[in-house]
């Protein structure tokens, strides 16, 4: 349950926005560089399983936390209210979707997914370039999706900052 008497996120909550937010931008901004240069793959696979692997102990930090996280700003019941939850939900799930189905891209085009030589994640799916392709897109329009829920994300953010003068940056870091 959130609570009205805290204000700001517990410390392992923020770290693990924070470094969250970085690998799933920096995983966006290589991905957008694959067409022009593919030896970028090894990297944008990697940055993106970090995303996975993180996700997975984000969520059981999140649940574990959940009588430490604060109230939100929005009136609850309110449309804001139900957008900023849809947001944020589909914030989690872009944050899973989006690995799982590179990984998928990945075995159906007869490739491992691989975390910097390390160790490979299973191989869920065996080579299909039909699949691959359609996977493929798939991929790339969640990417696209990520992008416009991050926008309304990092806006509603910067209105309850400047309009409604609610620092809610100032209850995340
Ligand atoms: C630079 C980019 C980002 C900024 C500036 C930002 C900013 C914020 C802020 C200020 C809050 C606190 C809202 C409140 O006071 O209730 C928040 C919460 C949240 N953010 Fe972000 N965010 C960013 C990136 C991301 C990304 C990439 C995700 C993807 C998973 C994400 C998911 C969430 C979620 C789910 C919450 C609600 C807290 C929780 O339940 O864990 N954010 N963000
Ligand atoms: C936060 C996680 C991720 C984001 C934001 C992301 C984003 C992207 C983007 C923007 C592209 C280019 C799409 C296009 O040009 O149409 C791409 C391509 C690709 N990504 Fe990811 N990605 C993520 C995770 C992963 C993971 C974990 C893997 C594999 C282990 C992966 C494998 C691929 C592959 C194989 C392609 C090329 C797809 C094709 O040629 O059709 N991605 N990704």
């Amino acid at each position: 349950m959130s609570n009205s008497n805290i204000n700001k996120y517990p410390m392992s909550v923020k770290l693990f926005h924070s470094l969250i937010a970085l690998l799933m931008i920096a995983t966006l901004v290589v991905g957008w560089q694959l067409e022009d240069n593919e030896g970028l793959m090894g990297l944008h696979k990697s940055l993106g399983i970090a995303v996975l692997l993180l996700g997975v102990l984000r969520l059981i930090n999140r649940i574990r936390a959940k009588d430490r996280i604060p109230a939100s700003v929005n009136t609850i019941g309110s449309l804001k209210y139900w957008v900023e939850k849809a947001v944020h939900g589909l914030l989690y799930l872009t944050m899973f979707g989006l690995p799982v189905v590179g990984w998928l891209t990945s075995n159906a085009f007869g490739y491992p997914a691989s975390f910097f030589g390390l160790f490979n994640l299973p191989t869920l799916i065996g080579k299909n370039i039909d699949l691959a392709e359609q996977l493929g897109s798939l991929h790339g329009f969640g990417a696209d999706v990520f992008v416009g829920l991050l926008a309304v994300h990092i806006l509603g953010a910067l209105v309850h900052l400047l309009m409604n003068k609610e620092n809610v940056f100032k209850r995340m870091s």
